[in-house]
């Protein structure tokens, strides 16, 4: 099974597509994790991430190229963040066609603007991966990672200031996707508002009746 996932940030792209994984046993290939783990040593794309703007489409297109050479992605994958704007979807179409790869739904967690900026500026994040929300998904111990004791902390482009921004890019550069996608007949609409469990429970109830 090939999935991808899209929404506005804060939607729970990320949180839905952890639970998707270990359930499917498919990888999970989020460019934001990739940059953010590149940006340790590239400066330009940490000052993207930083200000809320998208990294170059030929970057992106190239990175998600190579990931999906390695072996692990032929037991099924899980796209999150990626696509992001129409010309990302179009190079991903060619790149799947020349692999003989099919998607076979865009799951399109959907929340609105009010729901995003509450759930982006509450998220706390653990350098282990774990994500938290300080009043809806709250760690046992404030500040502290249930998974290993780590300390938690905002992400740099959570910050108020940048909130807006990434919800305008969005608006402007990926919402056209849901169009695009609709077309293909694979988008599947998912009510991103409903908690954690609800949402997984209608994704899940999606994969297993196909
Ligand atoms: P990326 O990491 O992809 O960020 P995003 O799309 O903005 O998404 P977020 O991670 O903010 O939100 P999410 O939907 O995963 O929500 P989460 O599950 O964490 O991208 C970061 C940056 O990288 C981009 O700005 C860009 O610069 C660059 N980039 C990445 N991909 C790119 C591409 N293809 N092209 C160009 N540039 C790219 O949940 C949010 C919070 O809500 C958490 O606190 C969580 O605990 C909580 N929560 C989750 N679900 C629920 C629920 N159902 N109810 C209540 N709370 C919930």
């Amino acid at each position: 099974m090939n999935c991808i996932l899209v929404g506005p940030p804060g939607a729970g792209k990320g949180t839905q597509a952890k639970k998707i994984v270990e359930k499917f046993g498919i990888v999970h290939l989020s460019t934001g994790d990739m940059f953010r783990e590149a940006k340790k040593s590239e400066e330009g794309i940490s000052k993207l991430l930083a200000s809320g703007q998208l990294v170059p489409d030929e970057t992106v297109v190239n990175m998600i190229k190579k990931r999906l050479e390695k072996d692990d992605v032929k037991k099924g994958f899980l796209l999150d963040g990626f696509p992001r704007t129409l010309n990302q979807a179009e190079e991903l179409d060619k790149m799947l066609k020349t692999k003989n790869i099919k998607i076979d739904a865009v799951f399109f967690v959907d929340v609105h603007f009010d729901e995003a900026v509450k759930r982006i500026s509450g998220r706390r994040v653990c350098s282990c991966g774990a994500s938290y929300h300080v009043d809806f998904i709250p760690p046992k111990v404030e500040g502290k990672c249930d998974a290993c004791n780590g300390d938690l902390i905002q992400r740099n482009d959570d910050k108020e200031n940048v909130v807006k921004d990434r919800l305008d890019v969005y608006e402007k550069q990926t919402r056209p996707l849901i169009e695009y996608y609709k077309k293909t007949g694979l988008l599947v609409n998912i009510d991103g508002l409903k908690n954690e469990s609800e949402v997984f429970e209608e994704i899940k109830k999606y994969i297993k009746a196909k």
